[in-house]
């Protein structure tokens, strides 16, 4: 089906609020086109422009990619320094047409590893976007699902020594607020790419219900329909929740 009737169609159709993207297989591109892991990051980024254009048009709420996990500090010290340098970069190149197009950008994870700088520079080009009420971009940066929830452990527990709150007044939806993605639904489609059937610490508090859904294709060949592929085939499923 041509592209502006696949987003003719979702739109027919109660849209996922909220969708979580892991961009998995820039590594293999990069191999395959005989290039560097970080040219293949690179290609990975220009992916995630053609999926956040597609995300407006078919008017999503909420989006957000996995661009760097607490656990891929473990590649090799070349990797990551241009990782951290491409999203910083990528940013402080598309923040004001992201936001000239009405759409709200934050970073989500952990503050653990990066300087006190690059987190500054991070906030600082988000803020341009914080007056929108378009799109929500999230970049799940130093992200990692069992982090978030060791650091809201922690604020909670200082939270009841202070006299805060009560241990009581612990439950979900209590967790939920001290989590990297308070006041953000919990995301209803989880997309996977590169053949890899994980969750890879992603979104694990949040992606309990979620369904999921993934292809072969390595990130920097995903496109614009294969996401509206993925949001049809959600459209079709049924979800129950634990209920009948
Ligand atoms: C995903 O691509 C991007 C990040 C994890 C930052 P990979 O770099 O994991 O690509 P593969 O899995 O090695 O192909
Ligand atoms: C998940 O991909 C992390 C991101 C996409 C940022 P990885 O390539 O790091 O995951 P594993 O190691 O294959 O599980
Ligand atoms: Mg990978």
């Amino acid at each position: 089906m041509e592209y502006k009737k696949m987003v003719d169609q979702a739109k027919m159709l109660a849209l996922p609020k909220h969708i979580g993207v892991i961009m998995d297989g820039n590594g293999r591109w990069a191999r395959k086109h005989h290039t560097t892991r970080i040219n293949g990051h690179k290609r990975g980024a220009e992916a995630v422009r053609e999926i956040v254009e597609a995300s407006v048009e078919v008017g999503l709420d909420y989006l957000t990619v996995y661009a760097f996990s607490t656990e891929n500090w473990r590649r090799s010290k070349q990797e990551v320094h241009g990782l951290l340098k491409l999203i910083i970069n990528t940013l402080m190149q598309e923040i004001d047409e992201l936001a000239a197009n009405n759409i709200v950008v934050r970073f989500i994870g952990s503050k653990k590893g990066l300087s006190d700088d690059y987190h500054k520079r991070i906030t600082e080009n988000c803020q341009k976007s914080w007056k929108n009420n378009g799109l929500n971009l999230n970049v799940a940066m130093n992200y990692g699902g069992k982090q978030e929830i060791i650091e809201a452990v922690s604020s909670i527990v200082k939270d009841v020594e202070t006299g805060k709150i009560s241990s009581d007044d612990i439950d979900h939806d209590m967790l939920s607020d001290y989590l990297y993605t308070k006041s953000i639904p919990d995301p209803d489609l989880l997309i996977r790419t590169s053949g890899e059937f994980r969750l890879s610490n992603f979104l694990i508090w949040q992606a309990a219900y979620a369904e999921l859904w993934f292809t072969e294709t390595l990130w920097p060949d995903f496109n614009r329909t294969e996401f509206l592929q993925a949001i049809l085939d959600y459209q079709k499923r049924q979800r129950r929740f634990g209920a009948t």
